[in-house]
């Protein structure tokens, strides 16, 4: 693996002029807007770079697009990679390996997420503070190469505490409702069926998606701090289960994407 992420990251080095990002940007379905902030310096399409898997999802357009954000040098990946797409978990996180190869020293990371507390309402934000993995396959399983990072990682604190203080800090001083809580990731692409999303609320989580938790692993495994946000798009209440739509759920997090993006900038300013 450490031959084909030099390889990606001295292509990326030449095509960017050296470029040197500070911070890392994924953004979920539907909140790409993030982007429209940043004074971009480059763009390079996923299909272009070697050894980057290729976003096959039309909604999510697969770039990495390097600029200024908050006067931070950022890389952001525009187009996430989802295990339900068919990917191994190998190459759905080695766009983070990359990064963090680049010389990113944080990682922020959003997603979509249908909520599972009956405090938190769709079109509200939830910071992750813990999670709990789902998906049927680990991106460490395999040798370990310890270049990269211990073959047992600890994550006794996978999202990091001062972050998570400073985003909690920064939306209460903007007066924006953000709850706290764990996420759970699931397979997909199916959503969950009422006893699903009463298992789920059982066992502790209070928000489910199919992303971010594979991206966490990894970073953490390189000991990368990570701050992950999820923007809650859709109730998975099994009283009163609505019937899943797309279209609902790019709605809803398009009219919360403000109040994320404006929660990621002050971050992204602060570190
Ligand atoms: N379940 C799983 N993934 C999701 C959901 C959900 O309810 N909403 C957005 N992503």
């Amino acid at each position: 693996m450490l031959r084909a992420l030099q390889e990606t990251v001295d292509y990326i080095k030449r095509k960017t002029e050296n470029f040197e990002p500070e911070v890392g940007i994924i953004l979920g379905t539907g909140l790409g807007g993030l982007v429209k902030e940043m004074e971009v310096s480059q763009q390079l399409l996923y299909a272009n770079i070697p050894n980057f898997p290729i976003s096959t999802l039309e909604f999510h357009s697969g770039k990495l697009i390097f600029g200024t954000l908050e006067g931070k040098k950022v890389v952001a990946m525009q187009g996430r990679l989802h295990y339900y797409e068919g990917y191994s978990m190998q190459q759905i996180t080695f766009p983070v390996r990359v990064m963090k190869m680049l010389g990113i020293k944080n990682l922020f990371v959003s997603n979509a997420a249908g909520s599972l507390n009956p405090a938190f309402k769709k079109g509200d934000l939830m910071i992750i503070e813990d999670h709990i993995n789902l998906q049927p396959d680990n991106p460490l399983r395999g040798i370990n190469d310890s270049d990269l990072g211990p073959r047992f990682p600890d994550m006794s604190q996978p999202y990091n505490r001062e972050l998570i203080n400073k985003a909690t800090e920064l939306a209460r001083s903007v007066d924006i409702a953000c709850h706290k809580g764990v996420y759970v990731a699931v397979s997909g692409p199916n959503l969950e069926t009422k006893a699903e999303y009463r298992y789920l609320r059982i066992i502790g989580a209070d928000a489910v998606g199919m992303s971010t938790v594979p991206e966490v692993i990894v970073a953490n495994h390189m000991a990368l701090p990570v701050f992950a946000v999820s923007v809650l798009t859709d109730e998975g209440f099994p009283e009163d289960l609505q019937p899943f739509s797309l279209e609902d759920i790019l709605e809803t997090a398009g009219r919360a994407e403000p109040k994320m993006t404006e929660i990621l900038k002050g971050l992204i300013a602060s570190v």
